[in-house]
């Protein structure tokens, strides 16, 4: 879970390196680094945020034409500046970054270190240039140095190497972590995602499993595993720079909040492509969703929807926990994998073992990720990069595609005019941001809250508390609201804050009658609901939405303003809500 860039430039590549792998610090922001060639090879690294170290060692300020970068999520050795990335070979020659994990790490370095080598970090990624030395200096090119080195690795790596006796390329790798390239006139890059290169260039190969990349600053050769040439397609990608940069806003989360209602016009773009593949489903008689996180909690609305509406049977299962669940798997089942990223380790994982016996279908934001080139279908979520770490358009655009695929798959229309009107309905919920700016500024310093909904809009409740804990450290839960008397109850005290999801529709009687016990014991209530809710008119903390958005349609548009209560306590707590602590974006460990 780190970010790699890897650039060869006819001009000091040092400015564009590092302004390209600022655009993966979503991926990691333990350490950074960078090296370059000269006639010597020259590092620069230091563990923090990138804007924390460049201010102490100013990673631009280092000269060569060729360069490789890397931002650290830690998973073997502490974020030190040691471990930092990258790591060269004992003679300094060859230098390396690395994205992934090499499972058999201690033994290389055990065999490397009886043959002479010696480590100056606690990585994995550090067997990496010691074997790459040892395969130079046996005669082989950095090419063939490499390939003989990653034939030696168990595990996952999207790897950049450079040498200083070659000193014209850069040598990639990859195995089930993401790597692409970028193409242009003035010189060729490699990085771990999009974003990274669209300042430079938006002709884009995607890698895939086991090839290999020599990078030159006019040529770029795909090669597989013994080093044939392969033909790769050079894609252009509709993003623009602007589209991964803030646009103004003074953090990624609020920018991606914003972006909602032109994301619910592009996602629903997409319903002709739905259809078509749902007329290629073979014949099922249950569905299975798998995922984490906030794509769990998009599944779980998929499961209400589909078992309502269409009555088959669902379940949803968190992907780290698969492997109990999967021997029930079999032909009459279609498997739905939920994930922004496309990378999760563990989706990806379930996704392999559950192709061998079911149909898979896969819903994706990330054009090329590793999911979409192991599933059966694929739908697209049109989100648009999202940086913030915590998922908010990207969500909103999974449960789009879900009501896409239960209309399509119930030929209904009613759900199609519903969802027409959602563009509007979006808009309206961004109207709320003062309202919510000041309940935001009254509860910022509650230690806990509690969200509560019933039905559809369960999930929106346990999305609700997750986005709240992620980026303000509060703590908070969702609940079922007729749970909380079986022993949650207890724990509401006076003054603590309760969010409550009342949307209007068959479940409203219940969900009320549960927030007046809740009220009655004291907690504050902040409730989401209609306009034309005469009944909730005395609450004091009250966000009113369009009296149309009953309770089925409400996990599409509640959402906005739950993010947005979660955005602004993260600011008034001081937290940076596009780095929430110990979390990253795309998590391609298990
Ligand atoms: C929370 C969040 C995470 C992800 C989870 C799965 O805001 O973003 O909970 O939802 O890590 O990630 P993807 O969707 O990339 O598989």
């Amino acid at each position: 879970m780190c970010g790699i860039v890897g650039c060869i430039l006819n001009k000091e590549v040092a400015p564009t390196i590092i302004e390209s792998i600022k655009k993966l610090e979503y991926r990691g922001y333990d350490s950074v680094g960078i090296a370059t060639l000269t006639d010597k090879i020259n590092v620069k690294k230091g563990s923090g945020k990138i804007k924390e170290v460049d201010d102490q060692i100013h990673l631009t300020e280092i000269d060569g034409n060729i360069g490789i970068a890397h931002v650290r999520w830690a998973t073997h050795g502490n974020p030190t500046k040691e471990n930092a990335h990258p790591h060269n070979s004992c003679d300094n020659k060859i230098s390396v970054v690395h994205n992934g994990i090499i499972e058999n790490y201690k033994e290389l370095r055990e065999e490397l270190e009886k043959e002479g080598h010696t480590f100056k970090s606690e990585t994995d990624t550090e067997v990496i240039p010691h074997l790459i030395e040892k395969y130079t200096k046996q005669g082989n090119d950095l090419l063939h140095a490499t390939q003989k080195t990653i034939n030696k690795l168990i595990g996952s790596y999207a790897l950049a190497a450079i040498s200083i006796d070659e000193p014209d390329k850069i040598i990639g790798a990859r195995k089930e972590s993401p790597l692409i390239v970028g193409v242009s006139e003035d010189g060729n890059f490699l990085a771990s995602d999009v974003p990274a290169i669209l300042n430079e260039t938006r002709q884009v190969i995607y890698l895939d499993d086991n090839e290999i990349i020599q990078l030159e600053k006019d040529n770029v050769t795909v090669m597989n595993n013994q080093l044939e040439p392969i033909k790769k397609e050079v894609v252009t990608i509709d993003w623009n720079p602007e589209m991964a940069e803030k646009g103004g806003y003074p953090h990624f989360m609020l920018k991606e909040i914003n972006e909602e209602p032109q994301v619910i016009k592009d996602t629903l773009s997409e319903s002709p492509k739905i259809k078509e593949i749902v007329s290629k489903f073979k014949n099922f008689n249950r569905i299975c969703f798998v995922a984490c996180g906030t794509s769990y909690h998009a599944s779980l609305i998929g499961e209400y929807l589909i078992e309502t509406q269409l009555h088959i049977p669902t379940e949803v299962i968190l992907a780290s926990e698969f492997e109990y669940f999967q021997n029930t798997l079999d032909d009459h089942t279609l498997v739905i994998f939920i994930t922004q990223s496309g990378e999760t380790a563990d989706t990806l994982k379930a996704l392999k073992t559950a192709k061998k016996v079911s149909e898979t279908l896969a819903i994706v934001n990330v054009v090329g990720s590793s999911i979409t080139r192991e599933a059966d279908h694929v739908i697209y979520t049109r989100a648009g990069p999202e940086i913030g770490v915590a998922a908010t358009k990207t969500y909103l655009s999974q449960l789009i595609c879900i009501y896409l695929l239960v209309a399509h798959l119930s030929d209904d229309t009613w759900l199609i005019d519903k969802l027409s009107k959602l563009h509007d309905y979006s808009l309206n919920s961004l109207k709320h941001e003062e309202n919510i700016k000041n309940i935001a500024k009254k509860y910022k310093s509650a230690s806990d809250f509690f969200y509560i909904g019933r039905g559809f809009n369960y999930p929106t409740a346990l999305e609700g508390a997750l986005k709240l804990k992620e980026i303000t450290y509060i703590h908070a839960e969702g609940y079922p609201s007729g749970e909380l008397k079986h022993g949650p109850l207890a724990l509401i005290d006076e003054g603590i804050p309760v969010v409550g999801i009342l949307p209007p529709g068959p479940s409203y009687p219940k969900t009320y009658n549960n927030l007046q016990e809740i009220k009655a014991r004291g907690a504050n209530m902040i409730i989401l609901g209609s306009e034309e809710d005469t009944q909730i008119n005395q609450i004091e903390n009250k966000i009113l939405f369009n009296p149309g958005i009953d309770e089925i349609i409400a996990p599409l548009i509640y959402i906005i303003d739950l993010q947005l209560l979660s955005y602004y306590t993260s600011i008034e707590k001081k937290i940076d809500p596009d780095k929430p602590k110990n979390l990253a974006k795309s998590v391609t460990v298990v």
